[in-house]
């Protein structure tokens, strides 16, 4: 038939492959193929059935996301007119359904009249993702079959249901063992010999005409999704759509469905959106890291030190199935530890996120010592100690004499050097850096920094861990803060800098939560403790270069003991119980006091100058980086963001977020600020050769 769509004629059924791999996306020549293939067998009398199905892995992962905006070929069929062909058709069409039946794939497979899948199949409309919905009837056909209540949980949450919920929500008509193709074959045999009448999703209407004059149930659902889905347009524009399913019909319905699929997917977010899909996906690919690279196995895995981090380090370990030993100074210590991952879990016990049974299976994977000779058979070890040079190159110096030659040595470092720490041992190439995020256990992130020394083999092993243990690794380079910190600094800096110009704590949390973070920097910094971060500004005191601008706002909050949330007072107060950041004039006070002191003006900050001098500089030290060479590509920085401090998906992460407002844009308005405000602003080199070529950081 074509390349990537296959027919063949079984004894009067047709069956119809989709051949693209690897996802069997819906793509131009796809479609044109299955429009050819279609159009065939509706002209062989010799047919009386059709089955579609898909070859290799999948049925089919959906449309092919690279082509959305591409203008398509003369001639290619739109994917909702195919599917309105499919479930027009006279001869009954049979879905014949493994692996996935994502998005356009499993509306395909709803525009068929029966649906079959594998045990292990798995289907779902994931658009939402993308931030777009779904726009080949999927908004329209899957309320007809599971109800607005189930639909609306399917389509605006983007869920994957397993085939056996598909089942009993009426997705799916039956569950199949064995040749999916030859029990679909067989299906559309019974329906012909049978004369069994055909059921087409759109004729469907008793699950929408229960819901119709209940607007309520729209608006609750609204209400319910407000702060999830805060910032995003795709989630409403898809319970839009469902309403207009319970309320109009089906034709019209489609109408409203192709109008707001075609605004999204022409949409800044939507692009956003694709973007990180793609870049989570280019992570992976180190040059000269090749996937043939041989990797170590990581059967049993030991954690150094049971604090904060460690304790959720080795959950991570414990809920991916592998054994982990856990090696504290002493007993005390470890109790204390356990402690802590016992409430942790229990806690995510009674929320019903995990069984009892789940919880002790976990909790018996995870074994204590204070012998380093325990950890001489493990194949990974990860330290978490303090944060201190002598102290981490005293336990690698033990690892090393007591860990097998193979075993592969990782610090959970923020902030030193990797390959100092590494020169502590014999092994410096079997030594990396994996950097958790706080909650270990809950964060997706992990920076993999890699020394100068390691491996190949190490870097490969460390990526297969992230992804064993359902994290997103990705790899940077050793330098203060690695990117995301590092990164960090450079905003923070300036939010401190705004502060003791005319800014208060609350104006600034306000306008970067309004951008789409999660929390202002002054929330998050009571969130997280302030006293760490002080405590390292006073050891770097000394060595701080006198000419470069330092803002002492945030050392005078700690001197008053307020540390953040933990002792009930930051940056805001804290009510008992409570983690509502409240504004509070005795730190609003400070600063004024600190502004007159340090001889500032105090002048009226605006929202957007609070944008452009937090975020800019993050793009600017985001470009330094990349000059650097210390992260490998400008998405890897924005899965950094998205993963590691909840930058927002809608703007696909700091650099995607710097190429839709203007590199140009970005560099003239650094290149001012640096005139106005000094050094600390001054325009990376990257940042003003890109934007010299008119180029944006997606051209690197
Ligand atoms: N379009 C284009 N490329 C796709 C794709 C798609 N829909 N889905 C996956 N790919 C690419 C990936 O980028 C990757 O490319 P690479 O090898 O160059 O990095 C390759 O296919 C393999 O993908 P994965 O690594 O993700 O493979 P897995 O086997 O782990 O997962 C999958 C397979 C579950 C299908 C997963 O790829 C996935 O979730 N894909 C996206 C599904 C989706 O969102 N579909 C909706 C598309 S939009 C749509 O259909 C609109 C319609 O309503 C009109
Ligand atoms: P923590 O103070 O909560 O825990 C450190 C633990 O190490 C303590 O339980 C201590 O008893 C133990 N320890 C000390 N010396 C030891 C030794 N010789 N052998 C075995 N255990 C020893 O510290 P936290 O916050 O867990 O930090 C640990 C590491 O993780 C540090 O390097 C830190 O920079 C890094 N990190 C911390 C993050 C955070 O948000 N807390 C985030 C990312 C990294």
């Amino acid at each position: 038939m074509s390349d990537v769509v296959t027919l063949s004629n079984r004894n009067g059924v047709a069956v119809v492959t989709l051949q693209n791999p690897p996802v069997n996306g819906l793509g131009f020549a796809v479609r044109t193929g299955l429009e050819a293939a279609l159009r065939a067998a509706t002209d062989d009398d010799t047919v009386q059935a059709l089955v579609i199905t898909g070859d290799g892995k999948m049925f089919s992962g959906g449309a092919d996301i690279r082509e959305f905006g591409q203008p398509p070929p003369d001639g290619t069929p739109p994917l909702p007119m195919l599917i309105d062909t499919i479930e027009a058709s006279d001869k009954p069409v049979i879905a014949a359904i493994h692996g996935v039946a994502l998005g356009g794939g499993c509306e395909v497979a709803l525009g068929c009249h029966v649906r079959l899948a594998t045990p292990d199949a798995r289907v779902g409309l994931p658009e939402v993702t993308l931030g777009i919905l779904p726009g080949a009837g999927g908004t329209q056909r899957m309320p007809r079959l599971v109800g607005i209540p189930a639909a609306l949980d399917l389509i605006v949450n983007g869920k994957l249901v397993p085939a056996k919920k598909a089942l009993a929500l009426g997705i799916i008509d039956d569950i199949v063992e064995g040749d999916i193709v030859d029990a679909a074959v067989a299906h559309a045999r019974r329906m012909v010999s049978e004369n069994l009448p055909i059921r087409r999703a759109s004729a469907l209407d008793d699950k929408v005409v229960e819901a119709r004059g209940t607007p309520e149930v729209f608006d609750d659902f609204r209400k319910t999704m407000a702060r999830r889905a805060r910032g995003f347009e795709a989630p409403f524009a898809c319970v839009d759509c469902v309403e207009a399913a319970v309320n109009l019909p089906f034709a019209e319905g489609i109408v409203t469905e192709r109008a707001r699929f075609r605004e999204l997917v022409a949409s800044d977010q939507s692009k956003a959106q694709r973007h990180a899909f793609f870049a989570e996906r280019q992570v992976t690919k180190i040059p000269d890291v090749p996937k043939s690279t041989p990797t170590l196995s990581l059967d049993t895995a030991a954690v150094i030190g049971c604090g904060t981090m460690g304790g959720g380090i080795a959950m991570n370990f414990a809920n991916a199935g592998i054994p982990v030993t856990v090696f504290e100074v002493s007993q005390e210590a470890l109790d204390k530890g356990l402690d802590v991952i016992r409430k942790n879990y229990a806690a995510t016990v009674s929320k019903r996120r995990l069984s009892q049974n789940e919880m002790d299976q976990r909790l018996s994977l995870i074994s204590t010592t204070v012998d380093y000779a325990d950890l001489a058979t493990v194949d990974v070890v990860v330290e978490a100690v303090f944060e201190d040079m002598a102290l981490k190159k005293e336990v690698f110096g033990k690892l090393d004499t007591a860990c097998k030659p193979g075993a592969i040595l990782a610090t959970n470092t923020s902030t030193l050097d990797v390959d100092e720490i590494a020169a502590a041992t014999n092994r410096p190439d079997k030594v990396i850096g994996t950097h958790f995020f706080s909650p270990a256990n809950v964060m997706k992130l992990m920076e993999n920094v890699r020394g100068e020394q390691s491996s190949p083999e190490t870097i490969a092993t460390i990526m297969k861990l992230s992804k064993a243990i359902g994290k997103v690794g990705v790899l940077v380079g050793v330098c203060d803060g690695f990117v995301g910190n590092r990164m960090l600094y450079a905003y923070r800096r300036q939010s401190d800098f705004l502060l003791e110009e005319g800014a208060l704590p609350a104006q600034i949390d306000k306008v970067i939560y309004d951008f789409g973070m999660p929390m202002g920097p002054y929330a998050m910094g009571d969130l997280a403790g302030l006293d760490v971060g002080w405590r390292i500004r006073q050891q770097q005191a000394a060595t701080r270069p006198p000419h470069l601008r330092y803002s002492t706002v945030a050392d005078h909050v700690c001197e008053l003991g307020r540390f953040g949330q933990k002792t009930g007072a930051g940056w805001f107060r804290y009510e008992e119980g409570s983690r509502t950041p409240i504004p509070d004039p005795i730190v609003d006070e400070l600063i004024l006091k600190i502004s007159q002191e340090n001889g500032f003006t105090r002048r009226e900050v605006g929202d957007q100058e609070i944008l452009e001098r937090c975020m800019y500089p993050l793009v600017n030290e985001g470009a330094k980086i990349l000059e650097e060479g210390l992260a490998q590509r400008a998405s890897d920085i924005d899965v950094i963001w998205m993963y590691g401090y909840g930058f927002p998906r809608f703007r696909g992460g700091p650099m995607f977020w710097a190429d839709l407002v203007g590199v140009q844009t970005i560099y003239d308005t650094m290149s001012r600020l640096h005139d106005e405000h000094g050094d600390w602003l001054e325009p990376a080199p990257l940042l003003k050769r890109i934007a010299e070529q008119g180029k944006g950081f997606r051209d690197l």
